[in-house]
């Protein structure tokens, strides 16, 4: 009876137990840090990883994910809005993305691999914008209840070396990373505040060479696998 679905198996009429074992539950990593950190830059190459370790990947991003996210991400990025339309607006983008990815992608026993959860928001409209971390706390609850991260790599980086990053990338810049430095420095420390209370956080120095970085985050990663 070993890979029979439980709709099979209680259609057997045998008593009603079901004998498949219960699907493991896929793990939830993501990347977090300030812009120009280095996330997109290394996201791939930890997904390639855990693929050829046999795992099944969804890789996905916030905002955005699913095509209604993808419209909420293009307005909180570009278009001028209160602080806590912003912050609703990145949490309704979020309750779509778990509800039509991550939550099914996850019992599936599939792993997702994300660009930015949660953390972001306590960074950057609590830490950056000082929302009242309360409100997070509310909608956090909300939106996404026992659901946390299993791993969280914070790419760590000086706002010097971010920024020059940033210019030097020459594409267009977004709401967020046309911000002062003062701002990005304090989405930094509330990242790093964040990263001192919660176990599931794995701090990268991200001031080293793309090289030196991956292979930090491969052994994290395959010790992460290993557990
Ligand atoms: N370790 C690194 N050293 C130098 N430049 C880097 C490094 N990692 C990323 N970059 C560059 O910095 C810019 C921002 O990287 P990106 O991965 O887009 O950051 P994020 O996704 O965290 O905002 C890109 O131009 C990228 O090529
Ligand atoms: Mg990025």
């Amino acid at each position: 009876m070993v890979g029979s679905s439980a709709r099979e198996s209680e259609e057997t009429g045998q008593g009603g137990k079901i004998d498949r074992p219960p699907t493991r539950r896929g793990k939830f990593i993501t990347f977090e840090g300030i812009d120009g950190a280095g996330k997109s830059t290394h996201i791939d190459a930890a997904i390639d990883l855990l693929r050829s370790e046999g795992f099944k990947v969804v890789s996905t991003r916030e905002p955005g994910g699913t095509p209604l996210g993808e419209k909420l991400r293009e307005l909180v990025l570009h278009e001028p809005m209160h602080l806590e339309t912003e912050t609703l607006l990145m949490f309704a983008a979020r309750r779509e993305h778990i509800v039509c990815v991550i939550e099914p992608a996850l019992l599936r026993g599939d792993w997702v691999v994300c660009d930015r959860f949660t953390d972001a928001t306590y960074a950057y409209q609590g830490g950056g914008r000082g929302l009242d971390v309360a409100k997070i706390e509310t909608l956090e609850r909300w939106v996404h209840g026992n659901l946390q991260p299993d791993l969280t790599f914070l790419f760590d980086l000086s706002t010097t070396v971010a920024q020059w990053r940033i210019q030097t990338q020459g594409k267009d810049t977004d709401r967020f990373e046309q911000e002062k430095a003062d701002f990005h420095a304090r989405v930094r420390e509330a990242y790093l505040s964040r990263a001192s209370r919660f176990r599931r956080f794995c701090v990268l120095d991200a001031d080293q060479t793309r090289d030196e970085i991956k292979k930090l985050i491969e052994e994290s990663v395959l010790s992460y696998c290993s557990q």
